[in-house]
């Protein structure tokens, strides 16, 4: 087992305020306006001025060579909007801001054209645009690839491309071309923000041994430059942006609560909600060894965001990762793709394999009946709350009247009282994006049909106008997160 690796990353500040300090190789320390002080581990801590070599070499040269040896790997960066994602994982083409990305290629390319001749390195990159899979390497791209799960229990990406590379001037070219793809626009934090999480995938295929003891083995590594989590209050996003920012925020939550579950042992782990998770599957509690980089900002301004990125990572690091040896199916016997220490075992490899996922079908069951059984009791009791809470209000209103109150008194208290919690707001993330829509009280195929004819729903007026004050009180009410 690994623990996935966390490691922080704080951008060039923009501003004197400052209130995240590196305290030493692995602590930073958070200082609110307040003055209150808060320390948070990693297993590296890297500075504003820290180099982009200095990323690379101390954090990723060495998880290259891991998958020449066959070992699945995923590199991520993660974090708030403008903070530096972008600049870590694909860098700039000025010499020395290079990121990790043509960095890796570089090295994968040199080492590969050392290993045997039948050895073979690949390339694939695609972006997850508004839920949508777009190969960035196909001159004709299909408005959404598919994803499916092929006999060995892998998630695969229908059609991608996947190009070979006999050069790092192969690469060179390609990685130009696919970042010009790239869905990018600005928005007021971000001039060049990345409006879609994008997934660049090297596979080497190496044959191990020779004659009829030989085997192929297969491995991949991920480098994943996530799209940055977004407050449309900060952004101001409107339009296009508003719907991608809506999209990206969602499947970040998909990503943060996989992660969450996985961290915590849960059985039930919400992978299928989302086409990110589905892609990243191997990298949290999967087969991979993960390299999580939270990016931030030090400003004393963006640390609200800082701070819940820095909660979320004390999470992260508690997932724990199997990473094994992956062979390829083209020597049958074999083919499994087992953990180390079940490769190692000399009988009967499958049988506990097998074992181990009827078992685990089993528990996904009874956990499904729990959490519905969970969901709405969560729900009624969101409800009679938030009917003590009108009616509270409204006891207080008419007290209000019969001291004959000059106040104004709001004409329509249950969904004053919606709109001030901000209850609403997961209902329309959830409306904007979700398909089930019958997980909301009251909502039959005809209502779902308006609310996906009226998307994107802009704010708490569009809500209540596509929905009715009741239905929309209730909705609100009613929506339990998952
Ligand atoms: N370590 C750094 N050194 C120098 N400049 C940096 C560094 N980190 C980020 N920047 C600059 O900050 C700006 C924002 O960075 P970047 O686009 O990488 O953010 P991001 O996290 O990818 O944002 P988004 O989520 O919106 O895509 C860019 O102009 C980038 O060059
Ligand atoms: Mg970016």
């Amino acid at each position: 087992m690994s623990a996935l690796e966390v490691i922080l990353r704080l951008r060039p500040t923009k501003s004197e305020a400052v209130g995240l300090y590196k305290k030493d190789s692995r602590t930073v320390i958070l200082k609110s306006k307040s003055g209150n002080q808060e320390e948070y581990k990693f297993e590296r801590v890297y500075d504003t001025d820290d180099s982009q070599q200095t990323i690379y070499g101390e954090n990723v040269c060495h998880l290259v060579t891991k998958v020449l040896d066959g070992v699945n790997v995923s590199v991520l960066a993660y974090g708030p909007t403008g903070t530096g994602k972008t600049y870590t994982i694909e860098g700039e083409s000025v010499s020395g801001k290079e990121g990790i990305i043509p960095r890796a290629a570089l090295e994968l390319c040199k080492k590969v054209r050392h290993l045997s001749d039948d050895s073979l390195l690949t390339i694939s990159c695609m972006e997850v645009y508004n839920e949508k899979i777009i190969d960035l390497l196909n001159n004709d791209p299909k408005p959404d690839l598919k994803l499916f799960e092929d006999a060995q229990g892998l998630i695969e990406v229908e059609g991608l491309t996947k190009l070979t590379l006999n050069s790092f001037d192969d690469f060179r070219n390609l990685f130009l071309l696919a970042k010009e793809r790239r869905t990018v626009g600005a928005t007021s934090l971000n001039e060049k923000s990345s409006r879609s999480h994008a997934i660049w995938r090297f596979r080497v295929n190496r044959k191990i041994g020779t004659g009829s003891d030989a085997i192929d083995r297969e491995a991949k590594i991920d480098l994943v430059d996530l799209a940055g989590s977004e407050d449309n209050r900060k952004t101001l996003s409107t339009d296009q942006r508003f719907i991608e920012s809506t999209k990206i925020n969602l499947s970040l939550t998909v990503l943060k609560r996989v992660i969450k579950s996985v961290a915590a042992k849960e059985k039930n782990i919400p992978t299928r909600e989302s086409k990110l998770t589905r892609l990243l599957r191997d990298a949290f509690g999967g087969n991979a060894h993960t390299l999580l980089i939270l990016n931030v900002g030090p400003e004393e301004e963006n640390l609200r965001d800082s701070s819940a990125s820095l909660d979320f990572s004390t999470v992260a690091k508690q997932v724990l990762n199997s990473p094994f040896e992956g062979l390829s199916m083209t020597t049958p016997k074999k083919t499994s793709r087992m953990p180390l220490e079940l490769n190692r075992t000399p009988t009967s490899p499958f049988a506990g394999r097998m074992r181990e996922f009827n078992d685990s079908i089993e528990r996904h069951k009874n956990k499904i009946l729990v959490m519905k059984k969970e969901n709405r009791q969560k729900a009624i009791s969101l409800k009679s709350n938030l009917i003590k809470e009108l009616k509270a209000t409204e006891k207080e209103n008419n007290e209000k009247i019969a001291r004959g109150s000059q106040e104004k008194i709001p004409s329509e208290p249950a969904l004053k009282i919606l709109k001030s919690s901000g209850k609403y707001q997961n209902v329309i993330d959830y409306l904007n994006v979700g398909e089930n829509l019958t997980r909301l009280e009251g909502v039959g195929p005809k209502t779902a049909q308006k609310i996906r004819d009226s998307r994107p729903i802009k704010d708490f007026a569009h809500f209540v106008k596509i929905f009715g004050e009741t239905r929309a009180t209730k909705a609100a009410a009613c929506f339990v997160p998952e």
